[in-house]
């Protein structure tokens, strides 16, 4: 039995303890029981782990693999891998991952959904990932997408690559309508889309509508068939850029039928503050779909990395408080009540996204979170506190000290 004291637990009034044995959270309250270990936790915030459900961990690091990407689009960045792609082995790849999902840990992430390239019939990413996924089963909560970055049907046998990755054990279905080469293959993918999640009982996160076009709306089809086989909270529409360009009476419609199937959204600010708006001169739009309207709907919006010096993205190192701050700047969500609930963009939407059971810092559930270097909700957000603690199953994965001033002037101490 191990008792955590002092901390300030996200949501609630003053001081709590937090009771653990055989990694389960058995208490949270004022004055618990003594325990044979004693963890102080100094007055700090407390929270549940961070979630990042959208990155692309084949990708890490390969922004100097092959030739630029010139025009710094989606379309080109698709380009670029595809033609490096080949040069790369699953010990290779699992160096990277390892690499990529290292950096995130030590910044307080304990669950990623990666999307993992299946059009390449080696599966060289696919392995490396589902081998990966279970050396580090114990330390973090890794879903796998099988993803077809060159189309379901752009790519030679691209539906029939998904599939046979579902087989392997990817955990959910993906798909990239807009990619594919004419508006009816999009909606052909869609369809088998939630096909194959209904076969196999798979969840669903499809690249959305990553494009300014305010024409593609692929998310009205997928909302629409997720609605009526009533998978909507297992489903999830990434990016949806277009959404953000759409005319007001469509989204005024959309909305009413997006909070009917529940489906969940991912945004990727900086992600796609950077690769769209690229054919705009000014006015340059954000790229981002309408974050602020979907939560103020009260839709289920997380928000994601999605890369670390890929040949999307040239920056990223998983640090999700980072992303939170693009994010909230970037949607225009600054209220005092926007501000409290900040976290929850990055912590328990991104949970219910990806289905996580297990999740929160509540008596039953595993005894994972995180403390932040801050005593309010406020503060974290305000000052972009850096994490001080990730705790699994009870178990400190990483501790580091505050950072200290060691010298200064009269008036700056
Ligand atoms: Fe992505």
């Amino acid at each position: 039995m191990k008792k955590f004291i002092n901390a300030r637990i996200k949501g609630q009034e003053g001081l709590s303890q937090i009771l653990v044995e055989h990694g389960k959270i058995m208490a949270v309250g004022e004055k618990l029981p003594p325990a044979e270990e004693k963890i102080d936790l100094k007055g700090k915030l407390v929270c549940a782990p961070y979630v990042d459900p959208h990155l692309h961990l084949d990708y890490v690091f390969t922004a100097d693999m092959g030739e630029k990407n010139g025009s710094g689009t989606l379309f080109e960045g698709i380009q670029r891998w595809s033609e490096s792609k080949g040069n790369t082995s699953v010990e290779e790849m699992k160096e990277r991952i390892r690499r990529g999902i290292k950096k995130e840990m030590l910044q307080g992430v304990q669950a990623i959904r990666t999307h993992i390239d299946v059009t390449d019939p080696t599966f060289t990413g696919l392995k490396a990932a589902l081998e990966v996924k279970s050396e580090l089963k114990d330390l973090l909560d890794l879903q796998i997408v099988a993803f077809p970055q060159e189309g379901m049907y752009a790519y030679q046998g691209g539906a029939q690559l998904v599939e046979e990755a579902l087989k392997m054990g990817a955990d959910c279905v993906g798909a990239i309508p807009h990619y594919e080469l004419a508006r009816e293959f999009g909606e052909k993918s869609i369809h088998t889309t939630v096909e194959l999640a209904m076969k196999y009982d798979r969840l669903i996160d499809v690249h959305c509508d990553e494009t300014d076009d305010s024409m593609s709306r692929f998310l009205e089809l997928l909302n629409a068939l997720v609605l009526m086989e009533g998978i909507g909270s297992k489903t999830a529409a990434s990016h949806t850029c277009s959404f953000g360009s759409a005319d007001n009476s469509y989204a005024f419609r959309m909305m009413k039928l997006l909070k009917k199937s529940g489906i969940n959204f991912i945004s990727c600010p900086t992600e796609n503050i950077y690769l769209q708006g690229r054919q705009d001169t000014y006015p340059k739009r954000r790229g981002l779909t309408r974050v602020k309207e979907l939560n103020d709907q009260g839709i289920n919006v997380c928000f994601a990395q999605d890369s670390m010096s890929d040949p999307w993205y040239p920056l990223g190192n998983g640090n999700m408080m980072m992303i939170l701050d693009h994010g909230i700047h970037i949607a225009q969500m600054m209220s005092p009540e926007e501000i409290r609930n900040a976290l929850d963009l990055v912590t328990v939407n991104g949970a219910k996204t990806m289905n996580l059971a297990d999740y929160g810092v509540e008596v039953g559930k595993s005894a994972n979170f995180i403390v932040l270097d801050a005593e309010s909700e406020f503060e974290a957000v305000c000052e972009r506190a850096q994490v001080l603690a990730s705790v699994r199953k009870g178990e400190i994965l990483f501790r580091r000290e505050p950072a200290v001033v060691t010298e200064a002037t009269d008036f700056l101490k």
